[in-house]
Protein backbone atom coordinates (compact mmCIF):
# COMPACT_ATOMS: atom_id res chain seq x y z
CA UNK A 1 0.00 0.00 0.00
CA UNK A 2 1.38 3.22 -0.76
CA UNK A 3 2.56 5.36 2.11
CA UNK A 4 2.05 9.11 2.33
CA UNK A 5 4.95 11.41 4.09
CA UNK A 6 4.61 15.03 5.46
CA UNK A 7 8.05 17.01 5.75
CA UNK A 8 8.48 20.78 7.29
CA UNK A 9 11.13 22.80 8.20
CA UNK A 10 11.52 24.56 11.23
CA UNK A 11 13.66 26.97 13.49
CA UNK A 12 16.23 28.80 11.85
CA UNK A 13 17.11 28.22 8.50
CA UNK A 14 20.43 26.77 7.36
CA UNK A 15 22.39 25.47 4.28
CA UNK A 16 21.39 21.86 3.34
CA UNK A 17 17.69 21.61 4.56
CA UNK A 18 16.44 21.48 0.39
CA UNK A 19 19.23 18.80 -0.07
CA UNK A 20 17.93 17.05 2.97
CA UNK A 21 14.03 17.32 1.23
CA UNK A 22 15.43 16.49 -1.95
CA UNK A 23 17.03 13.52 -0.25
CA UNK A 24 13.79 12.74 1.93
CA UNK A 25 11.43 12.85 -1.34
CA UNK A 26 13.17 11.31 -4.01
CA UNK A 27 14.14 7.87 -1.93
CA UNK A 28 10.68 7.59 -0.58
CA UNK A 29 9.10 7.71 -4.04
CA UNK A 30 11.76 6.12 -6.03
CA UNK A 31 12.70 3.41 -3.66
CA UNK A 32 9.32 2.63 -2.26
CA UNK A 33 7.05 4.50 -4.24
CA UNK A 34 5.81 6.88 -1.14
CA UNK A 35 3.99 9.87 -2.08
CA UNK A 36 5.27 13.15 -0.31
CA UNK A 37 4.09 16.79 0.62
CA UNK A 38 5.58 19.60 2.47
CA UNK A 39 3.90 22.57 5.14
CA UNK A 40 5.27 25.34 4.63
CA UNK A 41 6.40 27.87 7.61
CA UNK A 42 7.53 25.05 9.85
CA UNK A 43 5.09 23.79 12.33
CA UNK A 44 2.19 26.91 11.85
CA UNK A 45 1.48 25.27 7.99
CA UNK A 46 0.97 22.15 9.34
CA UNK A 47 -1.85 24.31 11.50
CA UNK A 48 -2.87 26.01 9.22
CA UNK A 49 -2.88 22.92 6.48
CA UNK A 50 -0.85 25.13 3.62
CA UNK A 51 1.07 22.05 1.90
CA UNK A 52 2.74 22.22 -1.41
CA UNK A 53 3.56 18.76 -3.42
CA UNK A 54 6.78 17.32 -3.41
CA UNK A 55 6.87 15.30 -6.45
CA UNK A 56 9.56 14.99 -8.92
CA UNK A 57 9.73 18.25 -10.57
CA UNK A 58 8.95 20.02 -7.43
CA UNK A 59 12.86 18.09 -6.13
CA UNK A 60 14.45 19.00 -9.17
CA UNK A 61 16.73 21.81 -9.31
CA UNK A 62 16.70 22.48 -5.42
CA UNK A 63 20.32 20.28 -4.09
CA UNK A 64 22.16 23.77 -4.40
CA UNK A 65 19.87 26.03 -3.59
CA UNK A 66 20.50 27.66 0.23
CA UNK A 67 17.86 28.42 2.80
CA UNK A 68 14.31 25.49 2.21
CA UNK A 69 11.67 25.45 -0.18
CA UNK A 70 9.52 25.13 2.04
CA UNK A 71 9.76 28.37 4.35
CA UNK A 72 10.17 27.83 8.47
CA UNK A 73 9.02 29.80 11.49
CA UNK A 74 9.77 29.71 14.98
CA UNK A 75 6.38 28.98 16.04
CA UNK A 76 5.75 26.06 18.67
CA UNK A 77 2.86 23.67 18.43
CA UNK A 78 2.40 23.64 22.49
CA UNK A 79 2.67 28.29 22.18
CA UNK A 80 1.36 29.61 18.80
CA UNK A 81 1.25 32.73 19.08
CA UNK A 82 -2.67 33.98 17.73
CA UNK A 83 -4.49 36.94 17.41
CA UNK A 84 -2.03 37.93 20.64
CA UNK A 85 -2.38 34.85 22.87
CA UNK A 86 -0.17 32.26 23.07
CA UNK A 87 -2.52 29.08 22.22
CA UNK A 88 -1.52 25.36 22.00
CA UNK A 89 -2.72 24.59 18.96
CA UNK A 90 -1.13 20.74 18.60
CA UNK A 91 -4.64 19.13 18.27
CA UNK A 92 -5.59 20.86 15.28
CA UNK A 93 -2.23 19.52 13.75
CA UNK A 94 -2.76 16.09 14.78
CA UNK A 95 -6.41 17.26 12.82
CA UNK A 96 -4.33 17.92 9.41
CA UNK A 97 -1.82 15.01 9.74
CA UNK A 98 -4.99 12.56 9.89
CA UNK A 99 -6.82 14.31 6.67
CA UNK A 100 -3.70 13.85 4.98
CA UNK A 101 -3.71 10.33 6.18
CA UNK A 102 0.15 10.54 6.47
CA UNK A 103 2.00 7.47 8.03
CA UNK A 104 4.75 9.73 8.95
CA UNK A 105 5.93 13.48 9.67
CA UNK A 106 9.37 14.43 8.77
CA UNK A 107 10.48 17.11 10.93
CA UNK A 108 13.82 18.91 10.11
CA UNK A 109 15.27 21.18 12.72
CA UNK A 110 17.81 22.17 15.31
CA UNK A 111 16.94 21.27 19.33
CA UNK A 112 13.89 23.37 19.36
CA UNK A 113 12.34 21.50 16.66
CA UNK A 114 12.93 18.09 18.53
CA UNK A 115 11.37 19.21 21.38
CA UNK A 116 8.30 20.14 19.55
CA UNK A 117 8.55 17.17 17.20
CA UNK A 118 7.93 15.48 20.54
CA UNK A 119 5.34 17.03 21.49
CA UNK A 120 4.02 15.75 18.57
CA UNK A 121 4.63 12.42 18.54
CA UNK A 122 3.37 12.39 22.56
CA UNK A 123 0.07 12.62 20.33
CA UNK A 124 0.26 10.05 18.79
CA UNK A 125 1.78 10.77 15.15
CA UNK A 126 4.47 9.14 13.48
CA UNK A 127 7.46 11.50 13.47
CA UNK A 128 11.03 11.60 12.56
CA UNK A 129 13.38 14.29 12.80
CA UNK A 130 16.72 15.18 10.87
CA UNK A 131 19.46 17.09 12.55
CA UNK A 132 19.96 20.87 11.06
CA UNK A 133 21.55 23.92 12.70
CA UNK A 134 24.55 25.58 11.85
CA UNK A 135 25.12 25.80 15.82
CA UNK A 136 25.86 22.17 15.48
CA UNK A 137 24.89 21.78 19.01
CA UNK A 138 22.32 19.06 18.91
CA UNK A 139 22.89 15.72 21.00
CA UNK A 140 23.23 12.38 19.79
CA UNK A 141 24.86 13.25 16.47
CA UNK A 142 28.02 13.45 15.03
CA UNK A 143 26.99 16.69 13.36
CA UNK A 144 24.14 18.70 12.31
CA UNK A 145 23.90 20.38 8.31
CA UNK A 146 24.60 23.50 7.97
CA UNK A 147 27.13 23.48 9.90
CA UNK A 148 30.28 23.10 7.83
CA UNK A 149 28.77 25.57 5.48
CA UNK A 150 28.71 28.35 7.57
CA UNK A 151 32.53 26.78 9.36
CA UNK A 152 33.52 27.88 5.87
CA UNK A 153 31.73 31.48 5.65
CA UNK A 154 33.09 32.24 8.88
CA UNK A 155 36.79 30.96 8.22
CA UNK A 156 36.86 32.73 4.77
CA UNK A 157 35.66 36.00 6.60
CA UNK A 158 38.07 35.36 9.46
CA UNK A 159 41.25 34.86 6.40
CA UNK A 160 40.09 38.42 4.89
CA UNK A 161 39.88 40.38 8.21
CA UNK A 162 43.27 39.64 8.76
CA UNK A 163 44.80 41.83 5.44
CA UNK A 164 42.95 44.75 7.12
CA UNK A 165 43.94 43.97 10.76
CA UNK A 166 47.80 43.68 9.61
CA UNK A 167 47.73 46.86 7.44
CA UNK A 168 46.24 49.16 10.32
CA UNK A 169 48.22 47.32 13.31
CA UNK A 170 44.72 46.79 14.71
CA UNK A 171 42.36 44.36 16.55
CA UNK A 172 39.94 43.24 14.96
CA UNK A 173 37.00 41.19 17.08
CA UNK A 174 34.70 38.98 14.83
CA UNK A 175 31.59 37.79 16.34
CA UNK A 176 30.44 34.27 15.25
CA UNK A 177 26.97 32.69 15.40
CA UNK A 178 26.38 29.53 17.50
CA UNK A 179 24.31 30.37 20.48
CA UNK A 180 25.45 28.83 23.32
CA UNK A 181 27.58 26.58 22.01
CA UNK A 182 31.56 27.39 20.69
CA UNK A 183 31.63 24.77 17.67
CA UNK A 184 31.55 27.76 14.92
CA UNK A 185 34.14 29.95 16.83
CA UNK A 186 36.63 27.42 17.75
CA UNK A 187 36.19 25.66 14.43
CA UNK A 188 36.39 28.77 11.91
CA UNK A 189 38.95 30.34 14.59
CA UNK A 190 41.08 27.26 14.48
CA UNK A 191 40.65 27.48 10.81
CA UNK A 192 41.15 30.81 9.86
CA UNK A 193 44.22 31.45 12.06
CA UNK A 194 42.04 33.54 14.82
CA UNK A 195 44.77 35.10 17.49
CA UNK A 196 42.18 34.48 20.57
CA UNK A 197 39.22 32.61 20.74
CA UNK A 198 36.31 33.22 23.09
CA UNK A 199 33.61 30.29 23.38
CA UNK A 200 30.66 29.82 25.84
CA UNK A 201 31.69 27.12 27.45
CA UNK A 202 35.24 28.87 28.78
CA UNK A 203 34.34 32.12 30.13
CA UNK A 204 37.33 34.46 29.80
CA UNK A 205 39.43 37.10 31.54
CA UNK A 206 39.82 40.26 29.70
CA UNK A 207 42.93 40.59 31.10
CA UNK A 208 44.89 37.88 29.96
CA UNK A 209 43.04 38.29 26.44
CA UNK A 210 44.75 42.27 26.62
CA UNK A 211 47.84 40.08 28.06
CA UNK A 212 47.96 38.15 24.75
CA UNK A 213 47.49 40.99 23.16
CA UNK A 214 50.07 43.16 24.12
CA UNK A 215 52.39 40.32 23.92
CA UNK A 216 51.71 40.00 20.41
CA UNK A 217 51.80 43.71 19.44
CA UNK A 218 55.69 43.84 21.16
CA UNK A 219 56.35 41.04 18.94
CA UNK A 220 56.58 42.05 15.18
CA UNK A 221 52.69 41.10 14.82
CA UNK A 222 50.85 44.29 15.56
CA UNK A 223 47.67 42.95 14.97
CA UNK A 224 45.61 40.84 16.84
CA UNK A 225 42.40 38.79 15.28
CA UNK A 226 39.40 38.08 18.14
CA UNK A 227 37.41 35.32 17.14
CA UNK A 228 34.26 35.52 19.67
CA UNK A 229 31.00 33.19 19.65
CA UNK A 230 27.85 35.44 20.30
CA UNK A 231 27.36 33.13 23.52
CA UNK A 232 30.98 34.28 24.97
CA UNK A 233 30.84 35.63 28.65
CA UNK A 234 33.46 37.42 30.79
CA UNK A 235 34.02 35.39 33.93
CA UNK A 236 31.80 38.48 35.75
CA UNK A 237 28.92 38.58 33.40
CA UNK A 238 29.23 34.58 33.25
CA UNK A 239 29.08 34.08 37.11
CA UNK A 240 25.95 36.91 37.73
CA UNK A 241 24.46 34.94 34.63
CA UNK A 242 24.81 31.61 36.46
CA UNK A 243 23.66 33.72 39.97
CA UNK A 244 20.69 34.85 38.47
CA UNK A 245 19.36 31.40 36.56
CA UNK A 246 19.77 29.64 40.11
CA UNK A 247 17.67 31.95 41.88
CA UNK A 248 14.88 31.82 39.32
CA UNK A 249 15.00 27.87 39.17
CA UNK A 250 15.38 27.80 43.05
CA UNK A 251 12.41 30.26 43.93
CA UNK A 252 9.43 29.27 45.23
CA UNK A 253 6.65 30.96 45.39
CA UNK A 254 4.75 32.32 42.15
CA UNK A 255 5.96 35.93 43.48
CA UNK A 256 9.71 35.21 43.89
CA UNK A 257 9.76 33.28 40.75
CA UNK A 258 8.25 36.24 39.24
CA UNK A 259 10.90 38.73 40.62
CA UNK A 260 13.92 36.69 39.99
CA UNK A 261 12.57 36.53 35.84
CA UNK A 262 12.62 39.78 36.13
CA UNK A 263 15.66 40.33 37.66
CA UNK A 264 17.02 37.47 35.07
CA UNK A 265 15.92 39.47 32.04
CA UNK A 266 17.06 42.84 32.94
CA UNK A 267 20.66 41.32 33.66
CA UNK A 268 20.37 39.34 29.88
CA UNK A 269 19.70 43.24 28.49
CA UNK A 270 22.38 44.44 30.92
CA UNK A 271 24.56 42.19 29.04
CA UNK A 272 23.91 42.33 25.82
CA UNK A 273 26.34 44.24 22.80
CA UNK A 274 29.04 42.12 24.52
CA UNK A 275 31.17 42.33 21.69
CA UNK A 276 31.25 45.26 21.70
CA UNK A 277 32.36 46.15 24.82
CA UNK A 278 34.89 43.70 24.77
CA UNK A 279 36.14 45.61 21.73
CA UNK A 280 36.30 48.78 23.63
CA UNK A 281 37.72 47.67 27.05
CA UNK A 282 40.54 46.45 24.64
CA UNK A 283 41.57 49.51 23.44
CA UNK A 284 41.70 50.93 27.00
CA UNK A 285 43.46 47.88 27.92
CA UNK A 286 46.17 47.97 24.98
CA UNK A 287 46.05 51.26 23.82
CA UNK A 288 45.32 49.93 20.38
CA UNK A 289 42.68 50.72 17.68
CA UNK A 290 40.20 48.01 17.16
CA UNK A 291 37.37 46.78 15.33
CA UNK A 292 34.42 45.01 15.52
CA UNK A 293 33.04 42.56 12.84
CA UNK A 294 29.33 41.01 13.10
CA UNK A 295 29.20 38.51 10.98
CA UNK A 296 25.40 37.51 11.79
CA UNK A 297 22.85 35.82 8.94
CA UNK A 298 25.47 35.60 6.33
CA UNK A 299 27.23 32.39 7.76
CA UNK A 300 23.31 30.58 7.40
CA UNK A 301 23.15 32.26 3.94
CA UNK A 302 23.87 30.67 0.65
CA UNK A 303 24.82 27.23 -1.15
CA UNK A 304 25.45 24.86 0.46
CA UNK A 305 28.54 22.88 1.36
CA UNK A 306 29.96 19.97 -0.71
CA UNK A 307 29.70 18.21 3.09
CA UNK A 308 26.90 19.88 4.01
CA UNK A 309 25.01 18.43 0.59
CA UNK A 310 26.70 14.88 1.05
CA UNK A 311 25.47 14.85 4.66
CA UNK A 312 21.91 15.66 4.34
CA UNK A 313 21.61 13.61 1.51
CA UNK A 314 22.78 11.08 4.00
CA UNK A 315 20.26 11.55 6.72
CA UNK A 316 17.31 12.47 4.23
CA UNK A 317 17.49 9.06 2.15
CA UNK A 318 18.53 7.06 5.21
CA UNK A 319 15.25 8.82 6.71
CA UNK A 320 12.95 7.53 4.12
CA UNK A 321 14.55 4.09 4.76
CA UNK A 322 13.21 4.10 8.40
CA UNK A 323 9.79 4.93 7.31
CA UNK A 324 9.71 2.30 5.21
CA UNK A 325 10.55 -0.03 7.97
CA UNK A 326 8.22 1.21 9.80
CA UNK A 327 10.41 3.22 12.30
CA UNK A 328 9.19 6.34 14.49
CA UNK A 329 9.42 8.62 17.38
CA UNK A 330 13.65 9.27 16.33
CA UNK A 331 16.06 11.31 15.05
CA UNK A 332 18.33 10.04 12.21
CA UNK A 333 21.56 11.27 13.48
CA UNK A 334 25.09 11.18 11.63
CA UNK A 335 27.24 8.20 12.82
CA UNK A 336 30.74 7.51 11.85
CA UNK A 337 29.72 7.53 7.70
CA UNK A 338 26.42 6.42 8.46
CA UNK A 339 23.33 7.26 9.95
CA UNK A 340 21.55 5.99 12.66
CA UNK A 341 18.38 6.39 14.77
CA UNK A 342 18.13 7.91 17.92
CA UNK A 343 14.89 7.62 20.31
CA UNK A 344 13.93 11.47 20.69
CA UNK A 345 13.60 11.54 23.93
CA UNK A 346 17.49 10.67 24.47
CA UNK A 347 17.95 13.89 22.33
CA UNK A 348 15.35 16.51 23.68
CA UNK A 349 16.14 18.59 26.38
CA UNK A 350 20.44 18.41 25.77
CA UNK A 351 22.72 20.86 24.15
CA UNK A 352 26.09 19.40 22.61
CA UNK A 353 28.08 22.25 23.67
CA UNK A 354 32.35 22.05 23.56
CA UNK A 355 33.32 19.45 25.85
CA UNK A 356 36.71 20.87 27.66
CA UNK A 357 38.66 18.00 26.89
CA UNK A 358 37.83 18.37 22.74
CA UNK A 359 40.76 17.57 20.41
CA UNK A 360 40.15 21.09 18.57
CA UNK A 361 39.96 22.67 22.20
CA UNK A 362 43.92 21.16 22.65
CA UNK A 363 44.94 21.99 18.72
CA UNK A 364 44.28 25.59 19.77
CA UNK A 365 46.19 25.48 22.76
CA UNK A 366 48.81 24.11 21.21
CA UNK A 367 48.65 26.31 18.32
CA UNK A 368 49.15 29.24 20.98
CA UNK A 369 45.88 30.58 20.92
CA UNK A 370 44.55 32.66 23.41
CA UNK A 371 41.64 30.99 24.96
CA UNK A 372 40.46 33.66 27.71
CA UNK A 373 41.82 31.07 30.49
O1 LIG B 1 20.27 28.53 15.67
C1 LIG B 1 20.82 29.14 14.58
C2 LIG B 1 21.05 30.60 14.85
O2 LIG B 1 21.59 31.15 13.68
C3 LIG B 1 21.93 30.92 16.06
O3 LIG B 1 23.29 30.78 15.78
C4 LIG B 1 21.51 32.33 16.36
O4 LIG B 1 21.72 32.62 17.72
C5 LIG B 1 20.05 32.33 16.01
O5 LIG B 1 19.83 31.25 15.12
C6 LIG B 1 19.56 33.59 15.36
O6 LIG B 1 18.19 33.48 15.22
P1 LIG B 1 17.28 34.39 14.27
O7 LIG B 1 17.54 34.00 12.86
O8 LIG B 1 15.89 34.07 14.69
O9 LIG B 1 17.69 35.80 14.52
Amino acid sequence: MTKFIGILTAGGDSPGLNAAIRGIGKAAQNSFGMQVIGFRDGFRGLMENRTVRLDGPALSGILTIGGTILGTSRDKPEKMPMAGQMLDMTDLMVENYRKHQLDALVCLGGGGTQKNALTLLKKGLNIVTLPKTIDNDVAKTDITFGFDTALGIATEAIDRLHSTAHSHHRIIVVELMGHNAGWLALGAGIAGGADVILIPEIPYDIHKVAEAIRRRSHSDKGFSIIAISEGAKSKEDAALLQAAEEKKANAKKKEEKKKASAELLELVNRQANGTIRLSQRLEELTGLESRVTILGHVQRGGTPSAGDRLLASRLGTACATLINEGVSGVMVAARGEGAEPVPLEEVVGKRKTVPLDHPWLDSARRLGTCMGD
